[in-house]
């Protein structure tokens, strides 16, 4: 059975006030396309299309790299004449399934068994039951339970009204049969619309059984249609991936203070303070501790290695044990070491630190190779940068960098070798000696500080 997937997202998102398309907005730090079109990936579909609206060609630019169909929709009559418009690239498949391009959370566990559940007929919907079914279309079933036809709530009588279960607006349909119906549809109803919703009468009119199922949580078929729902279901989606990350071992102090845009991989007794922010790809050995409000992007941090507040890890490897932060900054291809300590303003960019070495405060540490069990004093700067290029600064081990000094690269510091304070180091200094090129300490005994003039001496 070939499935094709067509996601509707033509529709205009007034109500998010944005000139960014509606689907664009992201959730869990990917557009909310995405994650309908991964869901779309993940059952399997044999060919995707996605309907989108007059003049949102922003839309297939953001998703240049997917193997998906764009097809325009440039009057916006409904959601049948939106599916219309994508049945010629649906072709070759045998049957179809209509998605919404602002419905992210669906789960593809709900989407299969929607499918397997409606393989023995034409016509399959997937219904929920709702206390309060205001807008919704709804599910007229007959006595036995079979079911009839779809209502919008504009075209309904009292009676139907009443009616609490209703559409989610997914269906999924043999191609053939889906063609034929949405072929004869028309839009003689109150919106003047071309409903998708009326392939459900004419199917009942075939003399086709229309099967239907639920999805496990409502949330997995709720719509976003402003900023406040947008957050609203972004933290119900957080909130589920710390409950997965508890389950699997993880300490998360506040659920409800995490937020996970991208894909975060806990070894055991992981420790997670209040307002962590991860993104792209974040792995934490067994029993590291990350301190509140530290941001944490593609990096790797080795098993019980402690990130203290406030501390900004990206695209950074931090060894075992080590301790960052508090207010550290890492950057791309910091290579922290075994028990190493990186303190208070400190920044770190490309730059390899060996096995217990520690930079404690205030340090700008960039190009930089240092060995281990080095000490960098406070203040401590490589100059890596001479206006054109950068280059490499590399201390040996056991090296004791004096606070206060700037290391002009590139340059060499030896092993052992001790740098006094203050210095500045544009030479090599050798291994196992006291370098420094701090001006000498002097002292005049009889200088006086100036004084002003006593009123008196003004005559
Ligand atoms: C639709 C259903 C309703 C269901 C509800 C669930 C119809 C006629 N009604 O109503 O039974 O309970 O969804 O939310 O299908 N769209 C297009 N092109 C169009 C029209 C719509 O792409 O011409 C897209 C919109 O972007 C939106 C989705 O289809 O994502 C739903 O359209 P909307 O007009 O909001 O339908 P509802 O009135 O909510
Ligand atoms: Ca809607």
């Amino acid at each position: 059975m070939k499935l094709g997937v067509v996601i509707l997202a033509a529709g205009k998102g007034t109500r998010m006030r944005s000139t960014l398309a509606k689907v664009l907005h992201p959730l869990a730090g990917r557009a909310l396309l995405s994650h309908v079109l991964d869901a779309a990936a993940a059952l399997g579909a044999a060919r995707v299309a996605v309907v989108y609206g007059h003049g949102g060609a922003q839309v297939p630019a953001a998703f240049a790299d997917r193997d998906c169909d764009w097809v325009e929709q440039r009057e916006r009559l409904g959601t049948g004449h939106a599916v219309i418009q994508a049945l010629p690239r649906m072709a070759a498949m045998d049957r179809v399934l209509v998605l919404y391009g602002d419905v992210p959370l669906i789960e593809p566990e709900t989407l299969n068994r929607l499918v397997a559940d409606s393989a023995h007929t034409q016509l399959g919907v997937l219904t929920m039951t709702l206390a309060d079914p205001s807008g919704y279309g709804r599910i007229v079933r007959d006595k036995q339970g079979h079911i009839l036809r779809i209502v919008e709530q504009k075209d309904a009588s009292e009676a139907e009204l009443a009616i609490t279960e209703v559409n989610t607006g997914i269906i999924v349909a043999e191609l053939t049969a889906l063609a034929d119906w949405l072929g004869r549809i028309g839009n003689d109803n109150v919106q003047r619309e071309y409903y998708l919703t009326d392939v459900i009468g004419l199917a009942v009119a075939d003399g086709v059984e229309v099967a239907s199922c639920r999805p496990e949580r409502l949330e997995e078929v709720a719509g976003i249609n402003d900023r406040w729902q947008l957050a609203e279901l972004e933290r119900y989606h957080q909130r589920r991936l710390a409950a997965a990350l508890m389950h699997d071992g993880t300490t998360v102090m506040d659920p409800s203070r995490l937020d996970i845009r991208g894909t975060l991989i806990c070894e055991r007794d992981v420790v997670l303070d209040v307002n962590v922010i991860v993104e792209g790809q974040v792995r934490l050995g067994a029993e590291v501790r990350i301190g509140p409000n530290c941001l944490l992007r593609d990096c790797e941090i080795g098993a019980g290695a402690e990130v203290l507040a406030n501390s900004v890890i990206e695209g950074a490897r931090v060894a075992a044990g080590a301790r960052i932060g508090p207010f550290a900054r890492l950057r791309p291809a910091a290579e922290i070491g075994e028990r190493c300590h990186i303190g208070n303003f400190v920044e770190i960019k490309q730059a390899r630190i060996a096995a217990d070495s520690k930079v404690n405060h205030l340090s700008y540490i960039g190009d930089a190779e240092i060995g281990s069990k080095v000490n960098v004093g406070a203040g401590t700067i490589t100059c890596n940068y001479d206006g054109a290029c950068k280059h490499l600064t590399r201390i040996g081990d056991g090296a004791f960098i004096g606070s206060n000094s700037a290391l002009v690269a590139p340059v060499e510091i030896g092993v052992d070798a001790t740098i006094g304070a203050g210095s500045v180091i544009s030479r090599q200094a050798p291994a196992a000696q006291l370098t420094l090129t701090r001006a000498p300490q002097v002292s005049h005994p009889h200088w006086q500080r100036p004084r002003k003039a006593a009123p008196a001496d003004r005559e």
